[in-house]
């Protein structure tokens, strides 16, 4: 089955042609287009949803057209011929559409929903709303080109953890659609908390990147890992639930960044190296509790701060001692932060068409 998959819930416009074949657990990608927004955010230090959405306008049918081409291989010519190629294709190759329909920013959302209402209803395929959250996880479903990834060791029981810029969100999943939130953030989103202090220390938008590179350059220098100057809480790492909370973090930054205003790259680096820490150490210890307590021995990581590889290793290295059997997954980078790959591949792997006129945009959609 091949499908066409859209995402528009936030400054990036993403159209994918995603194919699964043999009803393996595995998804291959055909094509998997994106236009961002995010140097007009970058000069804002963060998402204007207005500004969000004129762009998502601008970007969403020549983003689909260039996917399905690229789907078939097909060069880019005049922009009628793109236009009857693009047609061509859904026609008779696409069996299906997904979009995200939330959670997201409304105009966003509204934008990829609509077109792939339209796209539904005039080349009469069926529809799949997909929640983007979920999708963060299924992303771990599309076969990679880069890493050796264990498709088919993906066992179930298993647990999620979802880290992106908005959402912070433990699960356990008893099979591919039987699930149950375990916990999540109580403010802030660990990327958001990351892109906040990034602010704080102008550093670039998103700053997860930076973060992650000035803490391994503090590493280089100081590989005993001894901290001088700064030393943060790793926030509720004591407490018995699955919760989070990265609002403090950024309070107890802030009040660093106040008292030491001749800041060089060095402590900068420090920071960066201590607030990724504080931010790690817990993820890892309460998903490596939650996956021991659960017995699982699959851990799926997805979203936006599955990119930093120091949260990987460090999950691998926490599991290695407690669970021996451990399979820990997480997307090729470019499948982490917000693609339609991943929107193809969870209606890939969770087929579920709903009526065009049942899809509606929601803005705060969460877990079932
Ligand atoms: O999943 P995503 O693309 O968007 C949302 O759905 O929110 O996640 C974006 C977040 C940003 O907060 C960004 O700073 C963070 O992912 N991020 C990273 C890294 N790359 C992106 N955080 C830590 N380390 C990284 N390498
Ligand atoms: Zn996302």
């Amino acid at each position: 089955m091949k499908i066409l998959a859209i995402e528009s819930s936030c400054d990036e416009t993403a159209a994918a042609v995603v194919e699964r074949k043999n009803n393996e657990p595995v998804v291959s990608v055909l094509s998997n287009v994106i236009a961002t927004s995010l140097d007009i955010h970058a000069t804002t230090g963060g998402i204007i949803p207005e500004n969000a959405a004129r762009e998502q306008v601008k970007y969403i049918i020549p983003v689909i057209i260039e996917a399905l081409l690229k789907s078939e291989n097909i060069e880019a010519s005049s922009a009628e011929d793109n236009f009857k190629n693009a047609k061509n294709i859904l026609a008779k190759k696409i069996d299906a559409i997904a979009v995200t329909y939330g959670p997201g920013l409304v105009g966003s959302l509204l934008i990829g929903v609509e077109t792939a209402k339209t796209v539904s209803l005039t080349f009469n395929k069926p529809l799949v709303p997909v929640n983007h959250l979920l999708a963060h996880l299924f992303a771990n479903f599309i076969q990679s080109t880069t890493i050796s990834h264990k498709l088919s060791a993906i066992s179930f029981p298993l647990i999620g953890l979802i880290v992106s810029g908005g959402h912070t969100d433990l699960l356990f999943f008893d099979s591919l659609t039987k699930y149950k939130w375990l916990g999540g953030t109580r403010d802030d989103a660990a990327g958001e908390a990351l892109d906040k202090i990034g602010r704080l220390l102008n550093l670039s938008y998103p700053a997860g990147p930076e973060i992650e590179n000035r803490a391994n350059e503090f590493l280089k220098l100081n590989p005993n890992r001894q901290l001088l100057n700064a030393k943060f809480h790793s926030p509720m790492i004591g407490s018995k639930d699955f919760d989070f909370s990265f609002s403090g973090l950024k309070a107890e930054v802030a009040r660093f960044v106040e008292k030491n205003n001749n800041m060089d790259e060095k402590i900068k680096n420090e920071i960066c190296f201590a607030v990724q820490k504080a931010i790690i150490d817990v993820l890892v210890k309460k998903t490596v509790r939650a996956a021991k307590m659960y017995n699982c021995e699959t851990i799926l990581v997805g979203g936006g701060v599955s990119a930093n590889q120091t949260l990987l290793e460090e999950l691998k290295l926490t599991t290695k001692s407690q669970i021996p059997n451990a399979n820990i997954l997480s997307p090729e980078k470019r499948f982490s932060t917000d693609n339609a790959a991943m929107i193809g591949a969870y209606a890939l792997m969770d087929y579920s068409p709903r009526d065009w006129q049942k899809v509606t945009s929601t803005p705060d959609l969460y877990f079932d």
